[in-house]
Protein backbone atom coordinates (compact mmCIF):
# COMPACT_ATOMS: atom_id res chain seq x y z
CA UNK A 1 0.00 0.00 0.00
CA UNK A 2 1.00 3.96 -1.07
CA UNK A 3 1.85 5.41 2.40
CA UNK A 4 2.48 9.45 2.20
CA UNK A 5 5.15 11.55 4.17
CA UNK A 6 3.04 11.46 7.23
CA UNK A 7 2.24 7.65 7.21
CA UNK A 8 -1.45 8.06 5.98
CA UNK A 9 -2.45 5.99 3.02
CA UNK A 10 -3.93 7.83 0.15
CA UNK A 11 -7.21 7.34 -0.02
CA UNK A 12 -10.20 5.80 -2.82
CA UNK A 13 -11.75 9.24 -3.94
CA UNK A 14 -14.80 8.87 -6.17
CA UNK A 15 -16.83 12.06 -7.98
CA UNK A 16 -20.65 11.65 -8.45
CA UNK A 17 -21.62 14.76 -11.09
CA UNK A 18 -17.60 15.36 -12.42
CA UNK A 19 -18.67 16.11 -16.06
CA UNK A 20 -20.63 19.17 -14.54
CA UNK A 21 -19.34 22.60 -13.49
CA UNK A 22 -18.67 21.93 -10.03
CA UNK A 23 -17.26 17.91 -11.00
CA UNK A 24 -14.69 19.67 -13.21
CA UNK A 25 -13.58 22.25 -10.42
CA UNK A 26 -12.96 19.70 -8.19
CA UNK A 27 -10.53 17.66 -10.53
CA UNK A 28 -8.88 20.76 -11.08
CA UNK A 29 -8.58 21.32 -7.15
CA UNK A 30 -7.26 17.64 -6.36
CA UNK A 31 -4.36 18.20 -8.88
CA UNK A 32 -3.38 21.68 -7.84
CA UNK A 33 -3.17 20.71 -4.17
CA UNK A 34 -2.16 17.65 -3.98
CA UNK A 35 -4.83 16.04 -2.78
CA UNK A 36 -3.27 12.39 -1.79
CA UNK A 37 -5.56 9.94 -4.01
CA UNK A 38 -5.02 6.01 -4.92
CA UNK A 39 -8.31 5.78 -6.97
CA UNK A 40 -9.66 7.87 -8.91
CA UNK A 41 -13.74 6.99 -9.80
CA UNK A 42 -15.55 9.56 -12.29
CA UNK A 43 -19.20 9.17 -12.14
CA UNK A 44 -21.99 10.82 -14.40
CA UNK A 45 -25.40 10.18 -15.57
CA UNK A 46 -26.13 7.96 -18.42
CA UNK A 47 -25.78 10.29 -20.72
CA UNK A 48 -21.88 10.84 -20.07
CA UNK A 49 -21.44 6.68 -19.83
CA UNK A 50 -18.25 5.77 -22.49
CA UNK A 51 -16.58 8.99 -22.15
CA UNK A 52 -13.02 9.89 -20.79
CA UNK A 53 -12.17 13.13 -18.72
CA UNK A 54 -8.31 13.86 -18.69
CA UNK A 55 -6.97 14.05 -15.78
CA UNK A 56 -2.93 14.23 -14.98
CA UNK A 57 -1.64 12.48 -17.94
CA UNK A 58 -4.59 9.90 -17.81
CA UNK A 59 -7.96 9.48 -19.29
CA UNK A 60 -10.50 8.35 -16.63
CA UNK A 61 -13.65 6.79 -17.97
CA UNK A 62 -16.84 8.32 -16.85
CA UNK A 63 -19.15 5.62 -14.73
CA UNK A 64 -22.83 5.87 -14.89
CA UNK A 65 -23.38 5.97 -10.89
CA UNK A 66 -25.77 3.47 -9.53
CA UNK A 67 -26.09 1.79 -5.91
CA UNK A 68 -23.25 -0.42 -6.71
CA UNK A 69 -20.63 2.14 -7.67
CA UNK A 70 -19.58 2.83 -4.39
CA UNK A 71 -17.74 -0.35 -2.60
CA UNK A 72 -14.13 0.48 -1.64
CA UNK A 73 -14.72 4.42 -2.18
CA UNK A 74 -13.47 6.10 1.45
CA UNK A 75 -14.74 10.09 -0.11
CA UNK A 76 -17.56 10.92 -2.26
CA UNK A 77 -17.89 13.82 -3.66
CA UNK A 78 -21.35 14.23 -4.32
CA UNK A 79 -22.59 17.12 -6.79
CA UNK A 80 -24.89 16.10 -9.20
CA UNK A 81 -28.24 17.61 -8.01
CA UNK A 82 -30.17 17.10 -4.82
CA UNK A 83 -32.13 14.29 -6.13
CA UNK A 84 -29.64 11.92 -6.85
CA UNK A 85 -28.08 12.65 -3.26
CA UNK A 86 -31.25 11.43 -2.23
CA UNK A 87 -31.34 8.64 -4.45
CA UNK A 88 -27.61 7.63 -3.67
CA UNK A 89 -25.94 9.21 -0.86
CA UNK A 90 -27.08 6.77 2.12
CA UNK A 91 -25.90 3.86 0.12
CA UNK A 92 -22.28 5.54 -0.51
CA UNK A 93 -22.46 6.07 3.55
CA UNK A 94 -23.86 2.23 4.07
CA UNK A 95 -21.41 0.85 1.32
CA UNK A 96 -18.45 2.97 3.81
CA UNK A 97 -17.89 6.38 2.29
CA UNK A 98 -17.67 9.66 3.92
CA UNK A 99 -20.28 11.40 1.83
CA UNK A 100 -19.48 15.32 1.00
CA UNK A 101 -22.56 16.13 -0.46
CA UNK A 102 -22.77 19.82 -2.35
CA UNK A 103 -25.98 19.92 -2.82
CA UNK A 104 -29.53 21.09 -0.78
CA UNK A 105 -30.45 17.22 -0.23
CA UNK A 106 -29.35 17.37 3.41
CA UNK A 107 -28.09 20.05 4.43
CA UNK A 108 -30.99 20.91 7.04
CA UNK A 109 -31.21 18.00 8.60
CA UNK A 110 -30.06 18.20 12.26
CA UNK A 111 -27.97 15.25 12.66
CA UNK A 112 -25.67 16.18 9.22
CA UNK A 113 -22.90 18.50 9.92
CA UNK A 114 -23.13 22.05 7.48
CA UNK A 115 -19.61 23.13 7.47
CA UNK A 116 -17.68 25.98 6.28
CA UNK A 117 -13.79 24.31 7.64
CA UNK A 118 -12.87 27.69 8.42
CA UNK A 119 -15.80 28.67 10.31
CA UNK A 120 -16.83 25.56 12.09
CA UNK A 121 -14.63 22.41 10.95
CA UNK A 122 -15.20 21.73 15.07
CA UNK A 123 -18.87 19.99 14.11
CA UNK A 124 -16.59 17.35 11.80
CA UNK A 125 -16.09 15.89 14.80
CA UNK A 126 -19.34 14.27 15.19
CA UNK A 127 -20.48 13.58 11.87
CA UNK A 128 -21.94 9.86 10.77
CA UNK A 129 -20.68 9.57 7.23
CA UNK A 130 -22.77 12.66 5.60
CA UNK A 131 -21.57 16.31 5.59
CA UNK A 132 -23.35 19.01 3.65
CA UNK A 133 -21.79 21.82 1.91
CA UNK A 134 -23.73 24.83 1.84
CA UNK A 135 -24.74 26.62 -1.33
CA UNK A 136 -22.60 28.80 -2.93
CA UNK A 137 -24.01 32.20 -1.42
CA UNK A 138 -23.84 31.16 1.82
CA UNK A 139 -20.40 30.08 1.66
CA UNK A 140 -18.69 33.47 1.18
CA UNK A 141 -20.94 35.20 3.24
CA UNK A 142 -20.42 33.17 6.55
CA UNK A 143 -16.35 33.50 5.93
CA UNK A 144 -16.87 36.90 6.13
CA UNK A 145 -19.52 37.63 9.42
CA UNK A 146 -18.17 34.79 11.95
CA UNK A 147 -14.79 37.28 12.46
CA UNK A 148 -17.21 40.43 12.40
CA UNK A 149 -19.91 38.26 15.16
CA UNK A 150 -16.45 37.19 17.07
CA UNK A 151 -15.36 41.01 17.23
CA UNK A 152 -18.73 42.99 17.87
CA UNK A 153 -21.51 40.21 17.89
CA UNK A 154 -24.06 40.41 14.87
CA UNK A 155 -27.63 41.93 15.47
CA UNK A 156 -29.18 42.09 12.39
CA UNK A 157 -27.99 41.04 9.20
CA UNK A 158 -29.36 42.52 5.47
CA UNK A 159 -27.89 40.92 1.90
CA UNK A 160 -28.58 41.32 -1.57
CA UNK A 161 -26.59 39.01 -3.92
CA UNK A 162 -25.28 39.45 -7.81
CA UNK A 163 -24.87 35.63 -8.26
CA UNK A 164 -23.14 34.28 -11.58
CA UNK A 165 -24.84 31.72 -14.20
CA UNK A 166 -22.20 28.96 -13.11
CA UNK A 167 -24.14 28.73 -10.01
CA UNK A 168 -27.35 27.45 -12.19
CA UNK A 169 -24.64 24.47 -13.58
CA UNK A 170 -22.86 24.40 -17.07
CA UNK A 171 -26.25 24.42 -19.14
CA UNK A 172 -26.69 27.94 -17.59
CA UNK A 173 -23.21 29.28 -18.62
CA UNK A 174 -24.39 27.66 -22.43
CA UNK A 175 -27.55 29.81 -22.48
CA UNK A 176 -25.56 33.02 -21.55
CA UNK A 177 -22.91 32.66 -23.72
CA UNK A 178 -25.45 31.43 -26.73
CA UNK A 179 -27.94 34.32 -25.97
CA UNK A 180 -25.73 36.99 -26.14
CA UNK A 181 -23.64 35.68 -29.70
CA UNK A 182 -27.85 35.36 -30.98
CA UNK A 183 -28.80 38.85 -29.73
CA UNK A 184 -25.89 41.01 -30.92
CA UNK A 185 -26.56 38.83 -34.38
CA UNK A 186 -30.48 40.31 -34.35
CA UNK A 187 -31.27 36.78 -33.08
CA UNK A 188 -33.89 35.45 -31.03
CA UNK A 189 -32.64 33.09 -28.31
CA UNK A 190 -35.85 32.25 -26.04
CA UNK A 191 -34.56 30.96 -22.48
CA UNK A 192 -35.03 27.67 -20.98
CA UNK A 193 -32.73 27.62 -18.11
CA UNK A 194 -33.70 30.74 -16.39
CA UNK A 195 -37.00 32.20 -15.94
CA UNK A 196 -36.68 35.08 -18.36
CA UNK A 197 -34.01 36.41 -20.81
CA UNK A 198 -30.31 36.57 -19.00
CA UNK A 199 -28.56 38.73 -21.38
CA UNK A 200 -28.26 42.15 -21.27
CA UNK A 201 -30.71 41.85 -17.92
CA UNK A 202 -30.77 40.35 -14.32
CA UNK A 203 -33.09 38.47 -12.98
CA UNK A 204 -34.71 38.65 -9.74
CA UNK A 205 -35.71 35.23 -9.12
CA UNK A 206 -33.23 32.42 -8.27
CA UNK A 207 -35.07 29.10 -7.52
CA UNK A 208 -38.89 28.90 -6.86
CA UNK A 209 -40.68 31.18 -4.90
CA UNK A 210 -42.16 30.21 -1.24
CA UNK A 211 -45.76 31.16 0.04
CA UNK A 212 -44.18 33.96 1.82
CA UNK A 213 -42.67 35.51 -1.31
CA UNK A 214 -38.73 34.92 -0.82
CA UNK A 215 -37.32 32.64 -3.26
CA UNK A 216 -35.35 28.92 -1.88
CA UNK A 217 -32.58 30.12 -2.65
CA UNK A 218 -32.93 33.12 -0.04
CA UNK A 219 -34.60 30.98 2.16
CA UNK A 220 -31.69 28.94 1.97
CA UNK A 221 -28.90 31.54 2.57
CA UNK A 222 -31.26 32.49 5.65
CA UNK A 223 -31.59 29.39 6.94
CA UNK A 224 -27.75 27.90 6.71
CA UNK A 225 -26.60 30.97 8.10
CA UNK A 226 -28.13 30.69 10.56
CA UNK A 227 -26.82 26.79 10.87
CA UNK A 228 -22.94 27.32 10.35
CA UNK A 229 -22.95 30.22 12.48
CA UNK A 230 -24.91 28.27 15.58
CA UNK A 231 -26.81 31.69 15.80
CA UNK A 232 -30.74 30.23 15.11
CA UNK A 233 -32.45 33.40 15.97
CA UNK A 234 -29.88 35.65 13.95
CA UNK A 235 -32.48 38.32 12.19
CA UNK A 236 -31.30 38.09 8.59
CA UNK A 237 -32.95 38.57 5.18
CA UNK A 238 -31.96 37.92 1.59
CA UNK A 239 -32.80 39.16 -1.79
CA UNK A 240 -31.45 36.76 -4.21
CA UNK A 241 -30.61 38.39 -8.12
CA UNK A 242 -28.80 36.77 -11.04
CA UNK A 243 -26.66 38.65 -13.40
CA UNK A 244 -24.91 38.31 -16.35
CA UNK A 245 -21.33 37.52 -14.85
CA UNK A 246 -20.22 33.56 -15.97
CA UNK A 247 -18.09 33.01 -12.37
CA UNK A 248 -18.02 34.75 -9.18
CA UNK A 249 -20.48 35.83 -6.68
CA UNK A 250 -21.61 39.22 -5.55
CA UNK A 251 -23.06 40.10 -2.38
CA UNK A 252 -24.29 43.80 -0.99
CA UNK A 253 -24.04 43.01 2.87
CA UNK A 254 -25.11 45.55 6.12
CA UNK A 255 -24.51 44.19 9.56
CA UNK A 256 -25.52 45.78 12.73
CA UNK A 257 -23.74 44.57 15.85
CA UNK A 258 -24.43 44.79 19.45
CA UNK A 259 -21.72 47.14 19.53
CA UNK A 260 -20.20 49.99 17.18
CA UNK A 261 -17.09 48.84 15.50
CA UNK A 262 -15.26 50.69 12.68
CA UNK A 263 -14.44 50.04 9.22
CA UNK A 264 -10.61 50.10 10.11
CA UNK A 265 -11.64 47.75 13.15
CA UNK A 266 -13.23 45.35 10.56
CA UNK A 267 -10.83 45.64 7.99
CA UNK A 268 -7.95 44.31 10.94
CA UNK A 269 -10.29 41.78 12.03
CA UNK A 270 -11.38 40.32 8.08
CA UNK A 271 -7.73 40.39 7.07
CA UNK A 272 -6.57 37.95 10.06
CA UNK A 273 -8.39 35.27 8.99
CA UNK A 274 -7.19 33.12 6.61
CA UNK A 275 -9.92 32.97 3.76
CA UNK A 276 -10.11 36.78 3.13
CA UNK A 277 -8.42 39.39 1.19
CA UNK A 278 -9.42 42.65 2.31
CA UNK A 279 -9.58 45.16 -1.47
CA UNK A 280 -10.59 48.46 0.08
CA UNK A 281 -8.86 51.64 -0.99
CA UNK A 282 -11.54 53.78 -2.50
CA UNK A 283 -8.61 56.57 -3.30
CA UNK A 284 -7.59 54.05 -5.66
CA UNK A 285 -10.80 52.54 -6.85
CA UNK A 286 -9.76 49.71 -4.96
CA UNK A 287 -12.74 46.71 -4.89
CA UNK A 288 -13.02 43.40 -5.94
CA UNK A 289 -14.81 42.35 -8.86
CA UNK A 290 -16.50 38.74 -10.09
CA UNK A 291 -13.68 38.88 -12.71
CA UNK A 292 -11.02 39.35 -10.11
CA UNK A 293 -12.29 37.03 -7.93
CA UNK A 294 -12.97 34.32 -11.03
CA UNK A 295 -10.28 31.18 -10.76
CA UNK A 296 -9.07 32.50 -6.88
CA UNK A 297 -9.24 30.87 -3.87
CA UNK A 298 -9.82 33.69 -1.47
CA UNK A 299 -13.21 35.42 -0.06
CA UNK A 300 -12.72 39.05 -0.97
CA UNK A 301 -13.93 41.92 0.89
CA UNK A 302 -14.29 45.94 -0.34
CA UNK A 303 -16.16 48.86 0.38
CA UNK A 304 -16.20 48.26 4.11
CA UNK A 305 -17.98 51.36 5.15
CA UNK A 306 -20.50 52.95 7.80
CA UNK A 307 -24.31 52.27 7.90
CA UNK A 308 -25.42 55.92 7.43
CA UNK A 309 -28.70 54.30 8.68
CA UNK A 310 -27.97 53.26 12.51
CA UNK A 311 -25.44 53.76 14.60
CA UNK A 312 -23.93 50.19 14.61
CA UNK A 313 -24.16 49.24 11.07
CA UNK A 314 -21.12 48.41 8.40
CA UNK A 315 -21.82 48.01 4.55
CA UNK A 316 -19.56 45.58 2.99
CA UNK A 317 -19.35 44.38 -0.71
CA UNK A 318 -18.13 40.63 -0.50
CA UNK A 319 -17.11 38.67 -3.78
CA UNK A 320 -15.99 35.06 -4.38
CA UNK A 321 -15.67 32.27 -6.74
CA UNK A 322 -18.90 30.45 -6.41
CA UNK A 323 -17.44 27.31 -7.85
CA UNK A 324 -14.34 27.48 -5.63
CA UNK A 325 -14.75 28.78 -2.06
CA UNK A 326 -18.99 28.09 -2.58
CA UNK A 327 -18.54 24.69 -3.48
CA UNK A 328 -15.52 23.15 -4.71
CA UNK A 329 -12.67 24.05 -2.49
CA UNK A 330 -15.11 24.01 0.42
CA UNK A 331 -15.98 20.46 -0.30
CA UNK A 332 -12.20 19.75 -0.60
CA UNK A 333 -11.04 21.96 2.42
CA UNK A 334 -13.60 19.52 4.37
CA UNK A 335 -12.50 16.55 2.80
CA UNK A 336 -8.51 17.95 4.10
CA UNK A 337 -9.98 18.12 7.93
CA UNK A 338 -11.11 14.95 7.79
CA UNK A 339 -7.72 13.16 6.35
CA UNK A 340 -5.96 15.51 9.36
CA UNK A 341 -7.87 14.66 11.90
CA UNK A 342 -8.54 11.36 10.77
CA UNK A 343 -12.05 11.11 10.57
CA UNK A 344 -12.89 8.59 7.51
CA UNK A 345 -14.95 5.84 8.11
CA UNK A 346 -11.80 3.60 7.96
CA UNK A 347 -8.62 4.58 9.58
CA UNK A 348 -6.24 5.82 7.46
CA UNK A 349 -3.17 5.94 9.80
CA UNK A 350 -0.69 2.36 10.12
N1 LIG B 1 -22.39 25.65 -9.57
C1 LIG B 1 -22.27 26.13 -8.35
O1 LIG B 1 -21.76 27.25 -8.10
C2 LIG B 1 -22.76 25.34 -7.18
C3 LIG B 1 -22.46 25.79 -5.91
C4 LIG B 1 -22.93 25.11 -4.82
C5 LIG B 1 -23.67 23.98 -5.02
N2 LIG B 1 -23.94 23.52 -6.25
C6 LIG B 1 -24.72 22.30 -6.38
O2 LIG B 1 -23.87 21.27 -6.88
C7 LIG B 1 -24.62 20.39 -7.70
C8 LIG B 1 -23.97 20.31 -9.09
O3 LIG B 1 -23.98 21.60 -9.67
P1 LIG B 1 -23.26 21.93 -11.04
O4 LIG B 1 -23.30 23.40 -11.15
O5 LIG B 1 -21.95 21.22 -11.18
O6 LIG B 1 -24.31 21.27 -12.11
P2 LIG B 1 -24.08 20.87 -13.64
O7 LIG B 1 -22.96 21.64 -14.23
O8 LIG B 1 -25.40 20.95 -14.27
O9 LIG B 1 -23.63 19.33 -13.56
C9 LIG B 1 -24.49 18.32 -13.11
C10 LIG B 1 -23.73 17.01 -12.97
O10 LIG B 1 -24.63 16.03 -12.42
C11 LIG B 1 -24.65 14.88 -13.28
N3 LIG B 1 -25.95 14.24 -13.22
C12 LIG B 1 -27.15 14.76 -13.57
N4 LIG B 1 -28.15 13.84 -13.41
C13 LIG B 1 -27.53 12.71 -12.96
C14 LIG B 1 -28.00 11.41 -12.59
N5 LIG B 1 -29.29 11.08 -12.66
N6 LIG B 1 -27.09 10.50 -12.15
C15 LIG B 1 -25.79 10.81 -12.06
N7 LIG B 1 -25.28 12.03 -12.40
C16 LIG B 1 -26.15 12.96 -12.84
C17 LIG B 1 -24.34 15.44 -14.65
O11 LIG B 1 -23.90 14.40 -15.48
P3 LIG B 1 -24.11 14.44 -17.09
O12 LIG B 1 -23.01 15.32 -17.64
O13 LIG B 1 -23.95 13.00 -17.47
O14 LIG B 1 -25.48 14.99 -17.35
C18 LIG B 1 -23.23 16.45 -14.29
O15 LIG B 1 -22.02 15.76 -14.06
C19 LIG B 1 -26.06 20.96 -7.70
O16 LIG B 1 -26.80 20.31 -6.71
C20 LIG B 1 -25.87 22.40 -7.34
O17 LIG B 1 -27.00 22.97 -6.73
C21 LIG B 1 -23.48 24.17 -7.35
Amino acid sequence: MNRTENGKRPVNVAILGATGSVGQELLKLLDERKFPFANLKLLASARSKGSTIPFKGKQYPVEEANRDSFAGVDILFSAAGASVSKELALLAVEAGAVVIDKTSAFRMEPSVPLVVPEVNGHVLEGHHGLIAVPNCSTSQLVVVLKPLHDLAGLKRVIVSTYQSVSGAGKKAINELEQQIKAIVHNQEYPPSIFQKQIAFNLIPQIDQFLSDGYTKEEDKLIQETRKILDLPNLPITCTAVRVPVVVSHSESVLCEFEHPISPAQARVALAASSAIEVWDNPEENLYPTPLDAAGQDPVYVGRIRKDTSSDTGLHLWVVADNLRIGAALNALHIAEYLLEHNLLRQPVVN
